[in-house]
């Protein structure tokens, strides 16, 4: 970037890991991500002209948008996040003025790491910092969803946006999907560390994989709704669940009670992890990739693959997908004076049992939003 002096601001918005708390986030649950290092990060400046000028650190072209015409760029591969947190955050009441934008992404895309969610939340915080107003981060969080909603077409919860826009050093966020209401639980691993896995499988359909679970959960929600009186799948007990079971075809059934018992594993997770019960906590996220396996059947053979590999090893605590999965990462509690050992061991197997090539991220829990002045 040879005009790198000129910029007037640097704003980052974070990726993430989600401890656990998987495919609940829509259906009203709490989840427990953190915010990681891996980030984009966005220089900005006021161009005093009617477009946004876009570039990006590995990619050659430059895209213009027209502040006249943000709803049409909805076909842009890249650009569309851009042009729809613009038109979004306009529609939502704010200023919207000319600027060049600089992309530097270290979330690696397709990694299930929400580089999505964290292009949309930096890109927020540029149009507003730019335009010299404060922002919510919550309403940041809200808005980077809808943009992912309508110009990208994924029907995601608000997981990924909140806490790319609100997550802080070294905590998870205990997140109320349904409220918003949140807590930072510290992240004291002692002698453990957490370890990101990529199967690298190159996934395909994600997102209608994605959106046909949603669609299952909410006609789930809506079959019992007729015989109870119950707001999200997220408020039934597993008892609850079993008593209306008659009522779902085995599908929906096996589903909703994915969902009911991932929420009762976050309530025990967060209790775990702030008693420092490490031992628990890794059962926890052991059960928590058995469920979305066998009942929500969003692994595949990758990600059980790395999973179970990492079960096995003597220095892992615990391993689970991460994210929407079909592909993507694990995350692994590891003793750290073993964590060489534990890559070896799960890279080798992985190789052998898939013919892919496992990479390992090396991130830290970071804040979510970071704006600085140049
Ligand atoms: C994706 C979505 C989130 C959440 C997870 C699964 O990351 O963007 O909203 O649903 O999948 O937990």
């Amino acid at each position: 970037m040879s005009d790198k002096g000129t910029y007037t601001h640097r704003v980052s918005a974070a990726g993430r890991v989600n401890l656990i708390g998987e495919h609940v986030d829509y259906c009203g649950g709490k989840v427990m991500p953190c915010a990681l290092s891996l980030k984009n990060t966005v220089f900005c400046r006021p161009n005093g002209e009617n477009v946004i000028r876009i570039r990006w650190a590995d990619l050659p072209e430059e895209v213009v948008l027209d502040l006249d015409r943000l709803e049409s760029y909805r076909a842009l591969k890249h650009a569309k996040y851009h042009a729809g947190c613009a038109a979004l955050w306009r529609a939502a009441g704010h200023r919207v003025t000319g600027c060049d934008l600089f992309m530097d992404c270290t979330v690696p895309f397709g990694s299930g790491l929400s580089s999505s969610a964290a292009i949309e939340v930096s890109t927020l915080v540029a149009l507003a910092t730019v335009a010299g107003e404060p922002f919510d981060p919550v309403e940041v969080a809200l808005v980077a969803q809808k943009a992912e909603h309508e110009y990208a077409g994924v029907n995601c919860g608000i997981m990924d946006q909140f806490v790319s826009a609100n997550g802080r050093a070294g905590h998870a966020i205990l997140l109320d999907c349904a409220t918003l209401e949140k807590r930072d639980i510290p992240v004291a691993l002692g002698e453990y560390t957490l370890v990101i896995t990529d199967c690298k499988k190159p996934h395909s359909l994600v997102e209608s994989k994605y959106n046909e679970r949603r669609a299952e959960v909410e006609e789930a929600l809506r079959l019992i709704q007729r015989e109870k009186d119950v707001s999200c799948l997220a408020a039934l007990t597993p008892a609850e669940l079993e008593a209306c079971r008659a009522d779902l075809p085995a599908l929906l059934y096996r589903r909703a009670k994915h969902v009911v018992e991932e929420c009762d594993r976050v309530r025990r997770a967060a209790r775990t992890l702030e008693a420092g019960d490490l031992v628990s906590f890794g059962k926890l996220l052991n059960a928590s990739h058995e469920s979305l396996r066998t009942l929500y059947e969003v692994t595949g053979r990758e990600l059980d693959c790395l999973a179970h590999a990492a079960q096995s090893h003597p220095a892992c605590l615990g391993s689970r997908m991460t994210g929407a999965g079909f592909g993507g990462c694990t995350v692994s509690l590891v003793k750290k004076s073993e964590e060489g050992a534990f890559r070896e061991y799960v890279a080798e197997r992985y190789a052998r049992e898939t013919g892919y090539t496992a990479v390992f991220y090396s991130a830290e829990i970071a804040d979510g939003i970071v704006t600085e002045t140049l």
